[in-house]
C-alpha cells in the first residue's frame, strides 16, 4: 500500500488532508499534526478472534468480585476496591507530579502477583536509583526498559504477570506505523493491542500518560474512551499534596479521591486530610474562615482566606486562587446588595489553603464570612465552621452530605457550625455539635460580627 500523509487532531483524532488551525470537530486550536499512514498498517486492525462464541450468562466461568488489593488503601479506594484483573487503567498527570513514583510503589505491595514494570522514559539504572529512595521496593521486581509494543506484549506473556505497568503510553510505538511515538495513531493502536492482551490474558495493565497544559490527557481524548479506568493525579507543584481522582471507572465510583503527600521517601498516604490542611491555620486573624467541603464522599475542613483593601485603580481587582473568580464575583455582588458593603471600591483577594481547588458550592458562606471579616477587620470565632451555598437573592441553600460535614467538624474539635436552615430542619436526630441555622446571608453575617 502506498504511504501518504494526513493531518490528525491530537485531541480528538479527527483527520484532514491539509493542516487546519482549528479542529472543526472538537474546537481545539493548533492540534493538527502530520502523520504518515499506509506502507504497512497495524496488524491489530480488523483482526477477528475466531474463538468468540455466543454464551449464556450462567456458563461464564469465574465468579464473585475478585480484586487484587494493592496495599495502598488510598489507591484501592479510587479503583473501586482494588484492581480488577484484566482491566486497562490510564494514570494521567502533569510531568513530575509523581506518576512513576506511585507506579513503582504499587509494585511493592503486589509482590505475590508478579508485577512487571516497563519503562520507556527512564533507564533501568534510574529506576534502581528511585527504588533505593523508596526503600520498600523488593529486589526481585521484574523490570524492562522498552518502547516497542510487540516486545512489551511478549514480555507480559512470557512473565505471566498479573499486573503490568507501562510508563508511558506516549513513548510506546508500533513498528508497523510510521507516525512518531505519542501521536494519536500510535497511541490508539498501541492501546488497542494492550486492551486485547489485558482482556485475553487477565493481566491488569496500568498505562501512564502525560497531561497537556489545558488538563487533557495528552494525545487523545480517544484514549480515555478506550480504557476501563482513568485516574488523574493532580496537585500544585509547589505543595506536597497530591490528589488521585477517578475520572472514569467501569468497576467503581468516580466519586472517590485518594490523597497523598510527596515526601523524601516517596508518596505517603494521607488518611486525615483536614488535620493537615488546618495545621498551619491562623486562628485569630481577620479574613479567615473554616469551610467544610466534600471531595468524593469524604468531608474535609479547609481554611479560606480573604483580603479586602481599598483599590488604587479605577477598576478594582478580583484575584482568587483555588476558588472560581466568577463565583467570587457573584458572592461579592450579593454581599454588596444585601449588606450594603461597597466592595466595588476594593481590591479583593481570595486564597484557599494548601493549594486545594474548591468547586463545592457549600463553601460560599465561608468565603462570604472571610470577606466580611477582612472588610470589618474582625476575626471570626476560631471554633466555628461555615456551611452553606449562597443563592442570588441572598438565601442560604441546603448542601449535600450535611451530616458528614458536621461530624468531621466535631471530630476535629470545632464547637459550632453555621448551617443552612433547610438542612438542620431535615435532621432526624440531634447533632453532637452545636448548630446555628441560618436562612439569609444578611442575617447570618450580621449576627456573626456583632
Ligand atoms: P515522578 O514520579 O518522576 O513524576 P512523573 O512520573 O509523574 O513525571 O516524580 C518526580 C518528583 O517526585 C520529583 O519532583 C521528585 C519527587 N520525589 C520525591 O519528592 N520523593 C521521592 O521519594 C521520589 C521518588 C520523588
Ligand atoms: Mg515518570
Amino acid at each position: 500500500m502506498k504511504s501518504h500523509s494526513r493531518y490528525v487532531c491530537q485531541n480528538c483524532g479527527a483527520t484532514s488532508t491539509r493542516w487546519v488551525g482549528k479542529c472543526s470537530v472538537c474546537g481545539a486550536w493548533e492540534t493538527y499534526v502530520e502523520e504518515i499512514t499506509g506502507g504497512g498498517t497495524a496488524k491489530s486492525k480488523g483482526k477477528s478472534n475466531s474463538s468468540n462464541a455466543v454464551t449464556k450468562l450462567a456458563d461464564i466461568a469465574g465468579s464473585g468480585n475478585v480484586r487484587i488489593m494493592t496495599g495502598i488503601s488510598e489507591l484501592d479506594r479510587v479503583l473501586g476496591g482494588g484492581i480488577t484483573p484484566g482491566s486497562l487503567i490510564l494514570v494521567g498527570g502533569d510531568p513530575g507530579i509523581g506518576k512513576s513514583t506511585l507506579m513503582l510503589q504499587l509494585c511493592a505491595g503486589l509482590q505475590k502477583h508478579n508485577p512487571l514494570y516497563i519503562t520507556g522514559e527512564e533507564s533501568l539504572f534510574q529506576i534502581k536509583q528511585r527504588a533505593a529512595r523508596l526503600a520498600s521496593i523488593p529486589n526481585d521486581l521484574l523490570l524492562l526498559a522498552e518502547t516497542n509494543i510487540s516486545t512489551m506484549l511478549q514480555a507480559i506473556k512470557d512473565t505471566q504477570a498479573t499486573v503490568a505497568i507501562i510508563d508511558s503510553i506516549q513513548t510506546t510505538y508500533h513498528e508497523d506505523i510510521n507516525s512518531t511515538p505519542g501521536t494519536v495513531t500510535q497511541v490508539r493502536e498501541c492501546t488497542a493491542l494492550l486492551m486485547q492482551t489485558a482482556k485475553k490474558s487477565g493481566t491488569a495493565i496500568f498505562l501512564v500518560g502525560h497531561v497537556t497544559k489545558d488538563g487533557m490527557i495528552a494525545g487523545p481524548k480517544v484514549l480515555e474512551h478506550m480504557v476501563d479506568t482513568v485516574l488523574q493525579f493532580e496537585g500544585e507543584k509547589t505543595y506536597a499534596y497530591r490528589l488521585l481522582r477517578a475520572i472514569k471507572n467501569r468497576y467503581g465510583s468516580t466519586n472517590e479521591i485518594g490523597i497523598f503527600e510527596m515526601v523524601e521517601g516517596g508518596l505517603q498516604e494521607v488518611h486525615n486530610p483536614s488535620e493537615i490542611f488546618l495545621a498551619q491555620r491562623h486562628r485569630h486573624d481577620s479574613g479567615t474562615a473554616i469551610v467544610a467541603t466534600v471531595e468524593g464522599t469524604r468531608p474535609m475542613l479547609i481554611e479560606v482566606q480573604a483580603l479586602v483593601s481599598p483599590t488604587g485603580f479605577s477598576v478594582a481587582q478580583r484575584t482568587s486562587t483555588g476558588f472560581d473568580t466568577r463565583r467570587l464575583q457573584m458572592i461579592l455582588a450579593v454581599l454588596e446588595k444585601r449588606l450594603g458593603l461597597e466592595f466595588r471600591k476594593c481590591d479583593v483577594f481570595v486564597n484557599v489553603a494548601g493549594g486545594v481547588s474548591l468547586d463545592d458550592p457549600a463553601v460560599d458562606l465561608g468565603i462570604a464570612a472571610a470577606l466580611v471579616s477582612s472588610w470589618k477587620d474582625i476575626p471570626l470565632h476560631p471554633e466555628t465552621v461555615l456551611i452553606g451555598e449562597i443563592g442570588l437573592s441572598g438565601e442560604i441553600r441546603p448542601v449535600s452530605h450535611f451530616e458528614q460535614r458536621c461530624s468531621e467538624a466535631e471530630k476535629l474539635g470545632f464547637t459550632t457550625v453555621i448551617a443552612p436552615a433547610a438542612n438542620t430542619a431535615k435532621l432526624n436526630k440531634g447533632l453532637a455539635i452545636a448548630c446555628r441555622s441560618v436562612e439569609r446571608v444578611s442575617l447570618a453575617l450580621t449576627t456573626l460580627f456583632t
